[in-house]
């Protein structure tokens, strides 16, 4: 079969024997896919994209961004922070990947590539990238792997989602170890002092967001693992969000490690991520998995066995067969964000979420804002509650009104959280906000 079959083509050579009905309801629904969309990466290559300097109005070129995006019309998705939809060249690139995997019968490849691509894309050299399937993963890596002691504290938020929480507290339970909550300021400065003084002989690690799931309250990270460095103290960030959402630089940051992922903000396939092991921090963790790719060599025949150790880069930590239609998906969603431009993306999601944030507080006296307005603690997220009110009712209503928004009961936050994306428009904020605004009235 040829890698250039339709998916329709596909579907209907496949289902024959199938029940006829089912054949037919799974035939209707390609052809519906098709109607939105030729199922060709031609079409929608990153470079028929063109650059945004060229547009005198910005709206009309986001709007081309956006009709990039099979994402439903009739919905307002302003979830991202939970799942980032993909755009057509991506899920053309996965789609015809995973067709032509199963067709050559070869498993691909593309790890290598795909490191590369991060790497670049984050700041940071090669050898300090490792691929995974989720931040969650990459976390359990490092909190698994990195020798601390009965008693030793390491310090975290009350923000925490669990793919940060639950790894360190299994490892209370199971180590001994301590774990040191802390509240988060209301603004940069505020956070720094309250991790600098909570950290006594005993802290070992600090093991925080770089933005919780919460609020999207961008923390001083650079500052904070600085400080940390000078105390001996190693820092491990939970980057869920920042990649694809703000200008990340990895090195510029200066953590030990940092674990991120492709579903979210980088609008990539679903399943993919990352973990960044700083070069000169590689040594602080014992890799415990290993297989095809973690190893520098070893034999089983000689007495007693031999085992060379573990490669010097990233590979030690991930092993055996990857996915390579995911991965030429990752390949492909870096490709998109590096066409639209990775400071254009940003700001983009910013002035959304600016614009949201100081629309929303002008309604009522009432709303209270968990987000800093200053600058460098903001990004695409915006966290808000209302006094006396139980925030899940607001998210029904928006429900019923086709606007997808994400309740926060992490520690009692009893928060909305809203995320604004680049197939996000104006003018859809400004319809949030007129639901926010009857909704107070009522
Ligand atoms: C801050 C934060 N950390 C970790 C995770 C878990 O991510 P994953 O599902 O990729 O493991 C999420 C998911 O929403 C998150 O928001």
């Amino acid at each position: 079969m040829s890698a250039k079959i339709s998916f329709l083509q596909y579907i209907s050579r496949n289902l024959m024997k199938q029940d006829r009905r089912q054949f037919l309801l799974k035939a209707a629904a390609a052809s519906a896919v098709l109607a939105l969309r030729p199922f060709s990466s031609e079409a929608f290559s990153p470079n028929s994209i063109p650059s945004l300097p060229e547009f005198k109005d910005e709206e009309k070129y986001w709007k081309l961004v956006r009709d990039q995006f099979p994402l439903d019309k009739t919905k307002t998705f302003l979830n991202n922070g939970t799942m980032g939809p993909s755009p057509y060249p991506v899920i053309n690139e996965v789609t015809q990947e995973m067709l032509h995997v199963d067709t050559i019968a070869k498993y691909g490849g593309y790890e290598e590539e795909t490191v590369a691509a991060i790497s670049n894309f984050l700041g940071c050299e090669k050898e300090e990238m490792s691929i995974t399937r989720n931040v969650t993963e990459g976390i359990n890596i490092v909190c698994w792997g990195v020798k601390l002691n009965k008693g030793d504290e390491v310090i975290i938020t009350t923000h925490e989602h669990v793919g940060n929480a639950g790894p360190w507290l299994n490892k209370s339970v199971v180590q001994g170890i301590i774990l040191k909550p802390l509240s988060p300021g209301k603004d940069a400065q505020e956070t720094f002092e309250i991790i600098k003084k909570s950290i006594t002989s005993k802290t070992k690690m600090i093991s925080i967001p770089h933005v919780p799931c919460t609020t999207g309250q961008v923390y001083p990270v650079k500052e904070i693992c600085a400080y940390a460095r000078t105390k001996g103290i190693i820092t491990m960030l939970d980057g869920a969000h920042p990649p694809g959402m703000l200008n990340v630089n990895l090195t510029d940051i200066g953590c030990d490690f940092y674990s991120g992922c492709c579903h979210k903000w980088m609008l990539g396939p679903k399943g993919t991520g990352f973990l960044y092991v700083n070069k000169e921090s590689r040594k602080l963790i014992q890799p415990y998995y290993m297989g095809g790719g973690t190893d520098l060599g070893w034999d089983l025949l000689t007495t007693p066995v031999t085992f060379k150790g573990y490669v010097e880069n990233g590979h030690r930590f991930y092993y055996g067969t990857q996915n390579a239609a995911l991965l030429k998906g990752v390949i492909k969603a870096i490709e998109f964000h590096e066409t639209i431009g990775k400071d254009n993306i940003e700001k983009r999601v910013k002035s959304l979420s600016g614009y949201f944030q100081k629309n929303l507080v002008a309604i009522d006296s009432n709303i209270e804002m968990m987000t800093p307005f200053e600058e460098i603690s903001r990004g695409g997220q915006v966290g808000f509650k209302i006094k006396g009110k139980e925030m899940t009712a607001l998210q029904k209503y928006l429900g019923e009104r086709a606007i997808t928004t994400r309740y926060v009961a992490e520690n009692n936050l009893n928060n909305l959280r809203i995320s604004t994306h680049i197939y996000n428009s104006f003018a859809e904020i400004d319809t949030l906000l007129g639901h926010i605004a009857d909704y107070m009235k009522a």
